[in-house]
C-alpha cells in the first residue's frame, strides 16, 4: 500500500515537473547540503552558466545541476530527486541535441559527472575503466599517454564519453573497431533507488544489455570499463572538396553509394561525405573526410575507384600521415586539449535529424535526386548554416553490422549509411529561425517520400531528435528492442525517477 502510494506521488510527479513546490526545492537543497554534494539552484550565481546547453536553442531551467564526485554521491542524489518527485538526469559532456542532460524540458535535478574524471587503465589487460565525466580529447590522450591504447569514438574533442557511449559512439575507426558502445565490458551503474550496481555479461546481465544503446533510461553510469586497441601507428587522415553542379552533385552521391558497398573496401577505413551550400544556385559542395589505419602504402588503390570517377577537384587535396594523437586532431579541425577557454566557446543554435539506411537496399536514383535539387535550390537561399553528412557505417567488413542487432540495446546495425541532417542559425546564436525546422524536414521527407515502404530506415539515438513522436523514436531507433527495454525499465526504474521526452516507458507506470 506505501509502496503504491509512494509510486502515485511519483507518477504525479513526473506529470506536473515544471510546477515543483518551493518546499521539495528548499529540501532538495538541504539534503544536498547535509550529503556534502556541491549543487546550484535559481537563485545562485553560478546556475546560468551551470545550465547553458549546447544548443542555445533550448535553454530548460533545471531546478538544481549537482557535482557529486563519486558514485555514493551521485546514488544519495538520485535518491533526494525521487522523494521529492524530481525527475533526475545525468550529464556528462552536455553535447545532447535536445538538451536532454538538462532534462530535455523544465523541472529537473540534473547530476553532473565532471567531478568524476578518473582513467585507469590496468596494463595486464588493456582494460580501462574511465569516469563518465571525461570528454573524448581526455579520454583518447589519457589512453594514448598512459599506454599507446585507443578506443572507437567521434571526433569532437568536447562529447562526453557519458552520453556518447550510452547511445552509440560512431567514429572513422568503427568499421574496425565497432561503436563506442561495442567496447563497452561493464559499467558501474546508481539506480533509481538508490542501489550502486556493476554490470556486465555475467553481472546483471539484462541491464548491461539495456545500457549499451539506452542508458540515460536506467541509471546513471559513473563508470564505463572498456576493452581498449592499440592505437594505430600511422594512420593516414584525407579530406577532399568538389564544388559542383546538381547534375554532377546526384553522380557524385551514386558513386559515393557505389563506393561505400565496394566489397573492395576493407574495414581499416572509415569515412563520409558531407554535403554544404553551394558557392552558387544550383551548385553543391561536394567533401570527402576520413583516414585509413593500415599501412599507408595501400591507401592510394582503396580511394582510386572513387577519385578517379569523380570530377576535377576545387581545391589541393589534403593527406596527412601522422601519429595517432595528430591524426584525432586534424579530424576534430581543434586541439584535443578540453580547456575552459575551449569549453566556454562550445555552444550552436540548431536543429537536426537523422535518418539509417538499410544495407540491403540503396537509396533510389529518385531520392538522391530529390535530396540534391533541394540542397542546389532551398539549399542556396536559407539562411542558415548546414550540412548533410552521409556517415559510412556499413560496407561488407563493418565490425558495426557484424554485432547482431538484438545483442545490445543499440539497434540500427544493419545500416549503410548514418545520414545527418544540421542547421545552424545564421551566426550560431538564438534566434532559431522557422525556416531551419522546415527546411531540415524537408530534407528527410525528400528521401522518404522517394523511397517504398520496403526501404527500412531508422535514427540514430546521439544525434536524438525531440520532434519525433512516441511512436517514430521508439521505432526509429530500437525497432524490436523495445519491448525487452520496456520489461527491464520496470524493473529498475518502476516509478520513472529518469524520466525525460524520449525516455523508454515504464509499463509498471500504467498499471499503478
Ligand atoms: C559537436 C558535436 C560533434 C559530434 N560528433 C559525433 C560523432 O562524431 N559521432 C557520434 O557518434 N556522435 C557525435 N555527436 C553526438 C554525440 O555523440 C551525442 O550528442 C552524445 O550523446 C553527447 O554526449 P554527452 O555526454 O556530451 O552529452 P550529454 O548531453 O551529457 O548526455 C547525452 C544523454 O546521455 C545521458 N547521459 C550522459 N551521461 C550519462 C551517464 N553517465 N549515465 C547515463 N546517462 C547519461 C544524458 O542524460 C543525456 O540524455 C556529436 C555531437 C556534437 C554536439
Ligand atoms: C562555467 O562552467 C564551466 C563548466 O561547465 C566552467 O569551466 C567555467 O569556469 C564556468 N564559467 C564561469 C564564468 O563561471
Ligand atoms: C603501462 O604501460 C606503459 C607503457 O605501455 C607504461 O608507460 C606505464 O608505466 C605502465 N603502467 C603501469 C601501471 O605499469
Ligand atoms: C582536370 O584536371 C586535369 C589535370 O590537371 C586537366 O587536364 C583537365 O583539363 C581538368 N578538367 C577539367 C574539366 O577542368
Ligand atoms: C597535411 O597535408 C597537407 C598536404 O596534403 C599539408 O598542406 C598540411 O600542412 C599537412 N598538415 C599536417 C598537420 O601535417
Ligand atoms: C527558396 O526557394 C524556394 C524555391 O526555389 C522556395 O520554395 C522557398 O520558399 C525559398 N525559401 C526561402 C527561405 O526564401
Ligand atoms: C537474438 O535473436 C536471435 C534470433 O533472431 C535469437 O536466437 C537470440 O536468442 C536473440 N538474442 C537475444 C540476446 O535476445
Ligand atoms: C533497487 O532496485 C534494484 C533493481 O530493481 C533491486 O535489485 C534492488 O533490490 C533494489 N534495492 C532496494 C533497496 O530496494
Amino acid at each position: 500500500m506505501a509502496a503504491i502510494m509512494f509510486r502515485r506521488r511519483l507518477l504525479l510527479g513526473a506529470l506536473c515537473i515544471s510546477n515543483i513546490a518551493l518546499g521539495n526545492v528548499l529540501s532538495l537543497q538541504s539534503i544536498l547540503e547535509s550529503e556534502g554534494i556541491v549543487a546550484y539552484f535559481e537563485d545562485q550565481p553560478n546556475y546560468q552558466n551551470a545550465s547553458t546547453p549546447f544548443n542555445l536553442r533550448l535553454p530548460f531551467k533545471p531546478v538544481a545541476i549537482a557535482y557529486p564526485s563519486n558514485v555514493e554521491e551521485v546514488a544519495g542524489a538520485i535518491v533526494a530527486g525521487a522523494s521529492l518527485n524530481v525527475p533526475v538526469c545525468a550529464r556528462s559532456g552536455g553535447h545532447s541535441y535536445g538538451a536532454f542532460s538538462l532534462g530535455g524540458e523544465d523541472g529537473h535535478l540534473v547530476i553532473d559527472l565532471s567531478m568524476i574524471r578518473d582513467i585507469h587503465i590496468d596494463n595486464s589487460t588493456s582494460v580501462a575503466i574511465i569516469g563518465t565525466g571525461n570528454r573524448l580529447g581526455d579520454v583518447a590522450t589519457g589512453l594514448f599517454n598512459q599506454a599507446g591504447r585507443a578506443l572507437p569514438h567521434g571526433t569532437c574533442p568536447l562529447v562526453g564519453i557519458g552520453g556518447h557511449t550510452s547511445y552509440g559512439g560512431y567514429g572513422f575507426t568503427s568499421r574496425q573497431w565497432g561503436l563506442t558502445l561495442d567496447a563497452v565490458i561493464g559499467a558501474t551503474v546508481a539506480l533509481a533507488n538508490g542501489t550502486i550496481v556493476e554490470t556486465s555479461a555475467s553481472q546483471n546481465s539484462d541491464l548491461f544489455w539495456a545500457l549499451r544503446g539506452a542508458a540515460p533510461s536506467f541509471g546513471i553510469v559513473t563508470h564505463f570499463h572498456f576493452q581498449t586497441f592499440a592505437a594505430p601507428t600511422q594512420p593516414t587522415y584525407f579530406n577532399y572538396y568538389w564544388s559542383l553542379p546538381l547534375d554532377q552533385a546526384i553522380t557524385a552521391i551514386e558513386l559515393y553509394q557505389k563506393f561505400s558497398s565496394s566489397p573492395s573496401l576493407p574495414k581499416e577505413i572509415g569515412f563520409e561525405l558531407n554535403l554544404f551550400k553551394g558557392s552558387a544556385m544550383g551548385e553543391i559542395l561536394v567533401n570527402l573526410q576520413g583516414s585509413y589505419y593500415g599501412s599507408p602504402e595501400g591507401y592510394d588503390a582503396i580511394v582510386d575507384p572513387f577519385l578517379s570517377a569523380m570530377p576535377n577537384q576545387t581545391s589541393e587535396p589534403q593527406v596527412n600521415v601522422t601519429s595517432w594523437l595528430e591524426n584525432l586532431a586534424l579530424l576534430a579541425g581543434t586541439p584535443l586539449a578540453t580547456t575552459p577557454a575551449f569549453l566556454a566557446t562550445d555552444h550552436d543554435t540548431f536543429y537536426s535529424k537523422s535518418l539509417t539506411t538499410p544495407s540491403d537496399t540503396p537509396m533510389s536514383q529518385e531520392a538522391i535526386v530529390a535530396l540534391a535539387n533541394l540542397m542546389s535550390t532551398e539549399g542556396w537561399n536559407t539562411s542558415t548554416n548546414w550540412f548533410v553528412q552521409l556517415e559510412l557505417y556499413g560496407g561488407l567488413s563493418s565490425q558495426i553490422s557484424m554485432t547482431s542487432s538484438n545483442a545490445t540495446a543499440y539497434f540500427n546495425r544493419q545500416s549503410l549509411w548514418t545520414i545527418q541532417f544540421y542547421a545552424s542559425s545564421s551566426d550560431y546564436s538564438p534566434p532559431y529561425p522557422e525556416e531551419g525546422f522546415t527546411f531540415v524536414d524537408r530534407l528527410v521527407a525528400s528521401i522518404t517520400a522517394a523511397e517504398p515502404d520496403t526501404f527500412r530506415y531508422g535514427a540514430y539515438p546521439n544525434y536524438i531528435d525531440a520532434s519525433l513522436t512516441p511512436h517514430e523514436w521508439q521505432t526509429l531507433y530500437y525497432g524490436s528492442n523495445l519491448d525487452r527495454l520496456r520489461k527491464i525499465k520496470s524493473e529498475v526504474d518502476p516509478t520513472g525517477v529518469f524520466t525525460f521526452p524520449q525516455s523508454i516507458p515504464s509499463d509498471s507506470l500504467f498499471v499503478v
